[in-house]
């Protein structure tokens, strides 16, 4: 398992402990874990719900190009923004921070 951070606040980052083997993406771990991410789509890129904001960690995967096509449509969008249902839980994610992004 690798471990994931979220920032709920200044200072406060609850630790998740995530499985790797079961093809699960980062909004599946967060929905499970009670953030208030609606993932109306499912998950196919197509609703943003599930937005939030890498902070630190490891390299990402660059956005493929239906989630920046997504990104583009938020009213706020930050430097580091990503589609959570976009990221699968792996390895090399271990120690990644994100915070959950405000609704839309
Ligand atoms: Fe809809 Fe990620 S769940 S875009």
């Amino acid at each position: 398992d690798i471990r994931i951070y979220v920032e709920e606040g200044p200072g406060q980052r609850r630790e998740l402990e995530a499985p790797t083997d079961m093809g699960l993406s980062l909004m599946e771990l967060l929905k499970a874990n009670d953030y208030p991410i609606q993932a109306t789509c499912g998950g196919m890129a197509l609703c943003a719900t599930c937005h939030v904001e890498v902070l630190a960690g490891p390299p990402l995967p660059e956005p493929s190009d239906d989630e920046w096509a997504m990104l583009d449509t938020l009213p706020v969008l930050h430097e580091t923004s990503r589609l959570s249902c976009q990221i699968r839980l792996a390895p090399g994610l271990d120690g990644l921070v994100v915070r959950v992004a405000d609704p839309a």
